[in-house]
């Protein structure tokens, strides 16, 4: 692509939305922790690790994901980890960033959910020193039941107390497929009651349905992915019209074979019918790059213009859980660079 475009984009400031912290988790660090903890891995090396991120589809990534995982058992674990991204994101010039963490994928393994919130909220406060500012955003993991993931919200309460400037909302992940929003309705209603921001991810891999059930029985704020949404023009036209975000993540689609090319993305089409979408990393540490990488990659791919890539860095902003000031703070802040 052409270089200063490139140039440009990568040093705008922008908002990442849609990360799971454990997908940044890269290979070295999953093998420090891994001796560090005593942790056997089935993997003898770090390349043999790298070897398996060829995946078929989201469950065959989803395994070795929560595989790397597995190291993670202190809070210093969980701090180094998230430290490790704020670094990567603040060299991508993210100045605001709205993070997922699965602490069910941790209890399971004994490890305190306040354990694993103390670690990240650690490295999120030498974050803000450094400059990013940062939410938190629980998910729930969805091929478990709805009672786990109510027992997990429950846990989490005096959590949601105890961080209110940082955990700010749900969220929902893990196998699309056969576990539609409509089965954690109970779990987003507590939450919504307690004014917790709302998110799901809705058609990556499930259909155009899962995105009205998120939005119609979830209620939720923004959709994670969503670009199966295009299969249905009433829904684009509902997206458009509600400016509810599509927190896309571009490298993600291609290496889950959403798309079988790049160059296949539907981004452009969602973006052309005016839907709200912006660009993320989704899981940085094994689908081959970190926010800017995605940006590149769907910019060239697609051939987007200056002015369709400052569009998406707007929207990441416009769609991010913060304060109306804080809003137009970061967009007067994009401004004044986009046009010097
Ligand atoms: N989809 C669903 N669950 C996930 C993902 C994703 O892209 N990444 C981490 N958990
Ligand atoms: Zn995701």
């Amino acid at each position: 692509m052409n270089p200063t475009l490139a140039d440009k984009i990568a040093h705008a400031p922008k908002a990442e939305l849609h990360i799971h912290i454990e997908g940044s988790l890269e290979p070295e660090l999953i093998f420090e922790l891994a001796r560090r903890n005593d942790v056997k891995l089935a993997y003898d090396s770090i390349d043999a690790l790298r070897a398996a991120y060829a995946f078929t589809d989201l469950q065959s990534f989803l395994d070795i994901y929560y595989a790397g995982a597995s190291v993670l058992l202190h809070e210093q674990d969980f701090y180094d980890m998230t430290l490790a991204y704020v670094e990567r994101a603040l060299a991508d010039h993210v100045t605001h960033a709205e993070i997922f963490f699965d602490p069910q994928t941790h209890t399971e393994r004994g490890v305190p959910i306040e354990t694993v919130v103390a670690g990240i909220e650690r490295a999120l406060a030498e974050g803000e020193r450094r400059g990013l500012t940062s939410k938190l955003i629980l998910c729930f993991l969805r091929h478990l039941p709805e009672e786990d993931a109510l027992a997990t919200y429950e846990s989490a309460l005096p959590l949601f107390d105890k961080y209110p400037h940082r955990l700010i909302g749900v969220g929902l992940d893990s196998s699309e497929r056969g576990h539609p929003p409509s089965k954690f309705e109970r779990v987003f209603a507590k939450a919504r009651e307690r004014g917790l921001k709302l998110v799901a991810h809705a058609g990556e891999e499930g259909p155009p349905s899962y995105v009205y059930e998120a939005l119609d029985l979830l209620k939720v704020d923004r959709v994670d992915h969503g670009v199966r949404s295009i299969e249905d023009a009433a829904l684009v036209a509902r997206l458009a019209d509600s400016r509810i975000a599509l927190t896309v993540c571009p490298l993600s689609n291609l290496k889950l074979c959403v798309f079988d090319d790049m160059t296949k993305h539907t981004l452009k089409d969602l973006l052309d019918q005016g839907v709200a979408v912006m660009i993320n990393s989704d899981d940085p540490a094994y689908f081959g790059g970190y926010v800017n990488a995605n940006y590149f990659a769907i910019v060239d791919a697609l051939k987007l213009s200056e002015d369709e890539a400052y569009t998406l860095l707007r929207n990441s902003l416009e769609a991010s859980f913060v304060t109306d000031e804080e809003r137009a703070a970061m967009i007067a802040r994009l401004n004044t660079y986009w046009k010097q």
